[in-house]
């Protein structure tokens, strides 16, 4: 397996582009299917859970071809049997997009069961539900979600609780349901605008993703199309935590710095200094760094994505932060890691209380999971001395070339391949 070997303490400087979202390219990839004809896909990042979903395509029948500089061109139109293979399915949870697109599609579908997970439970009842609204019974039988509906009808949909997940697998079946869906207290992501544009591009009518109500009326058939996709908020808010904390000075460029605004007001709050460019931002930190308090909450709050990322920083600030956990249950394991480079954080449920050390030491540290082993490598490059991070395969889910990025920006960080150094676990996001 490989590893990171970061030799820290040296700021991050020059400019660093963002590549496109993994959490939206996880939805629009299955989404082809619901397709007539070809789509072409750019800005998609060279990262696992791509790879993943394109497998997926692919080994259902699907033609994929790579154009090069992150275009694809994906013809879904010759899949006739809508399952996933369990094997792929279960190596990532955003699999259950396919639950939503071949609904749509071929008014069935199966697709292996998301396991637990590293952050806590994650049940999927919303997205049944919102299934079953629309006329489908759902099952569960060896390991396998099996959906059926006679007929798709459009419905109106009200989630409980707020989810990303759910609110796009509605979506992906309602816009070929028989008339109109309502989704209520949907999310409002920017990955769910994206999806929506998406399919709107290829025919559906889908108005209102952003707000909390999407209303779609269902069509009868979806065309290819040709879509770029946003840049990934989540990419560029760590390489600006990442510049805060090393003390450096960085541009980030092709970012839609709206969707970077809890961030970007977060990292003021610290004392890190922001400017807004039309499709740039540029961090930098050359004064004391403070405490602060953060919450997490669904979009537009300050997204459970980044949390392990800003809590790090906070580590190296003046005074006591508290920050709050509000979306998953188990998303601190990173704290021990963090401990072992002479961290001081307590955990009591959901709130992390964190007495900003001024500074890290290098350790050997392992990467929980994707947004944990960024943090894990912010810290190693603000640390003095030498941090290994192990299980690097998690960071690799969700960031293109972070090495190479982040190494253009004057970083000593190298990856290394150990033989046998770890099991290679089921992959989640
Ligand atoms: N929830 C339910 N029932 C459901 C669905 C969700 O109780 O049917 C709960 C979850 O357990 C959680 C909360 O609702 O406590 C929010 O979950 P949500 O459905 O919004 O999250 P998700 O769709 O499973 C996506 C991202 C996550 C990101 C969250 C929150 C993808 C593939 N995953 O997960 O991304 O943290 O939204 O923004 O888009 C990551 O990128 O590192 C990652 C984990």
């Amino acid at each position: 397996m490989d590893k990171f070997i970061i030799k820290g303490g040296k700021p991050l400087k020059g400019e660093v582009n963002i590549s496109g979202a993994k959490n939206a390219v996880v939805a629009i990839i299955p989404a082809v299917i619901l397709a007539d004809g070809p789509c072409v896909l750019e800005n998609i990042p060279d990262i696992s859970d791509v790879s993943i979903s394109l497998r997926i395509l692919y080994e259902m029948g699907a033609d994929v071809r790579n154009l090069g500089s992150g275009t694809y061109r994906i013809d879904a139109s010759k899949i006739t049997v809508p399952v996933v293979p369990y094997e792929l399915a279960r190596r990532m949870r955003a699999s259950y997009y396919f639950l939503g697109t071949l609904l749509g599609k071929f008014h069935k579908a199966r697709v292996a069961m998301p396991g637990g997970c590293y952050l806590g439970d994650r049940p999927i009842d919303q997205h049944l539900r919102a299934f079953s609204a629309l006329g489908a019974d759902c099952s569960l039988e060896n390991g396998m979600i099996d959906i059926n509906a006679g007929m798709l009808i459009g419905n109106q949909i009200y989630f409980d609780k707020i989810t990303v997940g759910g609110t796009i697998n509605a979506m992906l079946a309602a816009c070929r349901a028989t008339g109109l869906t309502v989704i209520e207290n949907a999310a409002k992501e920017p990955h769910i605008v994206d999806l929506a544009n998406f399919l709107n591009s290829m025919g559906a009518d889908i108005m209102g993703a952003g707000t909390d109500v999407i209303k779609i009326r269902g069509v009868k058939h979806l065309k290819g199309a040709q879509y770029a996709v946003i840049p990934d908020q989540i990419e560029a808010g760590t390489y600006m935590v990442a510049a805060a904390a090393t003390k450096g000075d960085v541009l980030i460029k092709n970012v839609i710095p709206k969707h970077l605004e809890s961030i970007t007001q977060k990292l003021a709050k610290i004392g890190v200094g922001v400017e807004e460019f039309d499709e740039s931002i540029r961090i930098y930190a050359d004064g004391p760094l403070v405490k602060t308090s953060v919450k997490t909450m669904p979009h537009p709050g300050f997204p459970t994505d980044m949390q392990p990322q800003i809590s790090t920083l906070l580590c190296l600030a003046e005074g006591t932060s508290i920050v709050t956990e509000e979306i998953f249950n188990n998303r601190f394991r990173y704290v021990d890691e963090l401990r072992r480079m002479g961290a001081d954080i307590s955990v009591e449920g959901k709130v992390a209380v964190i007495e900003g050390v001024g500074k890290l030491m290098g350790a050997p540290v392992t990467a929980p999971d994707l947004r944990a082993g960024a943090a894990l490598v912010i810290a190693g490059l603000a640390a003095s001395g030498v941090t290994e991070i192990d299980d690097i395969y998690h960071i690799e889910r969700g960031y293109e070339n972070i090495e190479e990025k982040l190494r253009s920006l004057g970083a000593d960080i190298v990856k290394k391949n150990v033989p046998g150094s770890s099991v290679r676990k089921v992959e989640v996001g």
